[in-house]
């Protein structure tokens, strides 16, 4: 009977370290995941003001509903083509001439190095 208990103690003892480890991993993992993008973007680095786009990107470029996340948007198009949609605008909903055009080339050769 003793052994018995002692058996099932032990048992519970292997099932919780195993779960404790397995949370540890999991913690790390997310931390990695979140820090990354924490360092990685600050709209406070843009090169130009960035007021007629936040309104729509998020406050810092995250994204909002149909309004797509600028955070990473390097590595989708390179300066051109984001210098070309700031300018000019997309038929999805993104309006052009928001910008001067000289804003605009400074804008994209930001947000290009953003991936
Ligand atoms: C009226 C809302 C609105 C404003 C203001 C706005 N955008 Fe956009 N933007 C959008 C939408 C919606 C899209 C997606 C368009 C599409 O897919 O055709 C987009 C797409 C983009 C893209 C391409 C992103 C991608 O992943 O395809 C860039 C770059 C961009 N916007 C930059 C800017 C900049 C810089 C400003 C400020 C000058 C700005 N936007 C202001 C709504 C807006």
């Amino acid at each position: 009977m003793k052994k018995q208990l002692l058996a099932t103690l032990f048992g519970a003892t292997l099932v919780l370290g195993a779960c404790g480890g397995g949370d540890d991993a999991n913690k790390d993992a997310d931390k990695d995941a979140g820090g990354d993008d924490a360092v990685a973007f600050n709209i406070d680095d843009a090169p130009v003001s960035t007021g007629s786009c936040v309104s729509c990107h998020g406050g810092n470029f995250e994204g909002s509903g149909s309004n797509p996340s600028l955070q990473k948007v390097g590595a989708k198009y390179d300066q051109a083509e984001i210098e070309d949609i700031i300018i000019n605008g997309t038929g999805g909903g993104m309006p052009g001439g928001m910008m001067s055009d000289e804003d605009a080339a400074k804008m994209a050769e930001w947000l290009a190095e953003q991936k």
